[in-house]
């Protein structure tokens, strides 16, 4: 662990990166993890956010690559005994839940998410007392206690509906963890919501001023956004939404170029679609940013080729996913409610 970084008082490391490799050293690693792949009954299942060539392992080797929800489906519905998950633990004990009778591997347990990392369980529990005749909507990026206290579990490309659908049954919302989206949400619907203040650290880093001076460089670009980016982001956006709305946005919409504001890792998959675009991160640096995330999620990078092949060979303590059988019980309801509203 190399640094450490303060969001809400809350002090934690961010992991080493992964030592690049020479291509000789990434085709032979490609080579044997297809092969354990197959040996093991194994599938890949990838975030948008890992690195291009974890992304075209995946879509090569028939696993997929998506955002957090389709990642849950996608591992409940394949029918391979093993998913080695590419992304961070969260999306790994989602999967777990959801398929407790298959063996989750992840390259690394120690993929971490700020939202997850800044939600205690315990607090968190603490807060939703205060309001008991709320209902507790809480997003994927969350440990698996989290959600087993949770009525609603949504990622964000179903959150906005979800609480407009609360709302208009008159249900008043306790939210958690990530303020930004929660704002956005609650803007959009007029919905009442009490909010947990988590952030995260790769979107929290996207800075208005600097954006504004990249737009007038710019001026033909379209502005894509993940809700997770603050306000004054969000208000510039020509199109906001979850990684695979934004991917949509910048097919749909008429524009060349794009500056989009969320993981640098999504252009891979943009690029593969929209060929002849142009895409551009939007700008992390100016006043106040610190910048150590900038615009690349510091535990999504720590899925390399070498912890793929060597959870697929090795498996064990330091890769495989195992969530209290209880929790997950518990965790289930609103994580299948999640699945069904949005089927
Ligand atoms: P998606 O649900 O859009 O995949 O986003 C997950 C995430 O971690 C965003 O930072
Ligand atoms: Fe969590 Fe942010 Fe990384 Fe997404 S990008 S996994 S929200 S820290």
């Amino acid at each position: 662990m190399s640094a450490i970084q303060t969001v809400d008082n809350l002090d934690y490391a961010f992991p080493p990166k992964p030592k690049p490799l020479t291509d000789e050293q990434k085709a032979e690693y490609k080579a044997r993890i297809k092969q354990l792949l197959q040996d093991k009954n194994a599938v890949l299942v990838a975030h948008y956010y890992t690195d291009p060539e974890i992304q075209a392992l995946a879509e090569e080797t028939g696993g997929c690559v998506a955002d957090s929800l389709e990642m849950a489906r996608f591992g409940r519905d394949h029918d391979a005994k093993t998913l080695i998950v590419a992304g961070v633990r969260f999306m790994g004990e989602t999967a777990k839940i959801l398929t407790p009778e298959k063996t989750v591997l992840m390259p690394t347990l120690k993929a971490e998410c700020s939202l997850d990392l800044g939600c205690p369980p315990d607090k968190f529990a603490e807060f939703c007392d205060q309001y008991p005749d709320r209902t507790v909507v809480v997003y994927a990026n969350t440990s698996a206690a989290v959600k087993a206290r949770a009525d609603w579990v949504v990622t964000s490309s179903m959150a906005l509906e979800l609480v407009e659908h609360l709302d208009s049954q008159g249900e008043k919302i306790v939210w958690g963890p990530d303020r930004h989206l929660g704002g956005y949400i609650q803007k959009q619907t007029g919905a009442d919501m009490v909010m947990w203040q988590g952030a995260c650290v790769v979107h929290d880093e996207f800075k208005a001023k600097a954006l504004r001076d990249m737009k007038k460089l710019h001026p033909e670009a379209a502005i894509l956004v993940h809700p997770e980016s603050p306000q004054n982001i969000v208000d510039m956006a020509d199109a906001v939404g979850s990684t695979s709305q934004l991917i949509k946005a910048s097919q749909s919409l008429p524009n060349d170029t794009f500056i989009v504001a969320t993981d640098r890792g999504i252009f891979y998959k943009m690029q593969q679609l929209q060929p002849n675009k142009t895409f551009l991160e939007a700008p992390t640096a100016g006043n106040g940013a610190t910048c150590r995330s900038c615009a690349h999620c510091p535990w999504m990078a720590m899925n390399g080729l070498v912890a793929i092949a060597e959870a697929l060979e090795h498996g064990g303590e330091q890769h495989e996913i195992h969530v209290d059988p209880q929790l997950a019980k518990e965790a289930m309801i609103p994580l299948d409610r999640m699945l069904a509203f949005k089927k």
